[in-house]
């Protein structure tokens, strides 16, 4: 045993043979990294959330944690990941060999197989989409019948399993392709379409009538709805979204050029994920309303919102193929970077190649992923815990707890335990760029957001209370 966990705190370079493939270019880096962050986070999970905690409060909470806490984080990852040009859980054994930082890495492993689980349900879901949309199933339907068709899906025995299955082989043969023919190819083709799209979108969305109701909602603050629990989902959703705290970015910073700027990148691909979830909350919000569907209505909101837009539009048909595509396209992008966690640590760490690590990373999820989205249906046996299902239960733990915590830890340590000029020569690439706003960047990693991410989060779990109270007692 003891030799096992020394084996097992040692970086295995030994093992790594072939050089290690590489992002062609800074364009290339932008798109599977913005790829990454830009997904369903950003077009399913970012409205629904917006809906639930009351709209534009729960909009300003996120943007703050983007800001402050994101883009520091996201900044952290690729750094790492460069510097040590390892998977997740290598990269901490061979910063800090030895020490157990590692664990942060495996939390990462743990967090990737979360949410593969729940969001190849999901991005499954769009190719039952594709086909209504190619058969005009959307057309003459009343919002009533659009909710049903969606719930019957949803309850239906075998096809979103074999969608999901779909998804998952589809995202296995890009990772097996590698980062620069397969992951970097597809993000750079796909990205742009996408953004295009949602702006076309969003024209027809609030020109809807009755949208002004939606756009208020998404701009327009009611603090009173925000609880501890909508901060703490503000902070995941964060990390969700811009793909933080499970290594992702760990893993596609080891793919990028020493000569490339890590910190411009960051902001771009920062900017573009926020950009996009914003013009997607333009795109459903003001569509809930003008068709009277609740805003809370959780994950199946753009499955059931977004048909009624394209019912009402000219070219309907033609845009709501388009967009279900692009769904899948935006969810692909992203799931791959979650698998690529998993497979780059099963080819380095356990020495497989790089086909057998993918095909190995896919079976484990999709047995995961298959109860997922069984969790979902109505007419299986359903367990609940704590009051969530087994979809909701993993969503919240990957969301509320592994990425924050998985954030928190690796601010910490490029904070804390990496010296800062150590962290100053990887970003400025050995003093040949400038880092614009290293001391700023420094102090939030250091100071700020180790302590805000704990901080909200004993708070949105309740735990903060509970600290509190006991200090109190302990005092008097
Ligand atoms: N950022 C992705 C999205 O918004 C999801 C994701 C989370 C990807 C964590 C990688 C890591 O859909």
């Amino acid at each position: 045993m003891r030799r096992f966990i020394r084996r097992f705190n040692e970086p295995n370079t030994s093992k790594v043979k072939k050089p290690r493939d590489l992002f062609s270019s800074k364009i290339g880096i932008i798109a599977a990294a913005a790829g990454s962050a830009v997904g369903l986070g950003n077009i399913w999970r970012f409205p629904y959330e917006t809906g639930q905690y009351g709209g534009a409060a729960f909009l300003i909470l996120y943007l703050a944690f983007i800001l402050l806490l994101g883009l520091p984080v996201m900044l952290s990852e690729f750094m790492v990941g460069r510097k040590a040009r390892h998977n997740v859980v290598g990269t901490f054994k061979k910063l800090s060999p030895g020490k157990h930082w590692y664990v942060i890495g495996i939390m990462g492993i743990g967090a990737a197989f979360f949410i593969s689980a729940f969001y190849s349900v999901v991005a499954g879901w769009s190719f039952e989409y594709i086909i209504n949309a190619v058969t005009g199933q959307f057309e003459g339907k009343s919002p009533e019948q659009l909710n049903q068709m969606f719930l019957d899906f949803k309850n239906a025995s075998l096809r979103p399993i074999i969608y999901q299955l779909i998804f998952l082989v589809l995202t296995g043969y890009i990772v097996a392709s590698g980062v620069r023919k397969g992951i970097e190819r597809y993000a750079k083709v796909l990205m742009p379409v996408l953004i295009i799209l949602i702006i076309i979108l969003d024209i027809r969305a609030v020109t809807l009538p009755g949208a002004g109701e939606g756009l208020k909602f998404l701009f327009k603050p009611d603090f009173s709805l925000i609880n501890a629990e909508a901060v703490l989902s503000a902070l995941g959703q964060a990390f969700f979204s811009l793909s933080l705290g499970m290594g992702a970015l760990v893993t596609y910073g080891s793919y990028i050029n020493k000569t490339d700027n890590l910190s411009s990148t960051a902001a771009e691909v920062t900017l573009a994920d926020t950009l996009v979830a914003v013009l997607a909350g333009v795109a459903i919000l003001p569509a809930v309303f003008a068709f009277g569907i609740e805003p809370s209505a959780g994950p199946g909101l753009v499955y059931i919102t977004l048909p009624n837009v394209f019912e009402q539009m000219t070219g309907g048909q033609f845009f709501s193929i388009l967009f279900f595509v692009l769904l899948l396209v935006a969810a692909l992008t992203s799931s791959i970077s979650i698998l690529e966690v998993v497979v780059a640590y099963f080819v380095e760490e356990l020495n497989l190649s790089r086909k057998n690590a993918t095909i190995m990373a896919v079976a484990l999820i999709s047995v995961f992923g298959m109860l997922c989205s069984l969790s979902l249906n109505e007419n299986a046996v359903a367990i609940h815990v704590f009051g969530m299902n087994f979809f909701e239960l993993l969503e919240y733990i990957a969301a509320n707890i592994l990425l924050p915590l998985g954030g928190m830890l690796i601010a910490f340590y490029v904070g804390w335990i990496l010296k800062k000029d150590q962290v100053y020569k990887e970003l400025s690439n050995e003093h040949q760029v400038r880092v614009k706003f290293f001391g700023v960047f420094f102090f939030l990693v250091k100071y700020v957001a180790p302590f805000a991410i704990l901080l909200v989060f004993l708070h949105g779990v309740g735990l903060l209370k509970l600290i509190v109270q006991g200090l109190g007692i302990w005092i008097n």
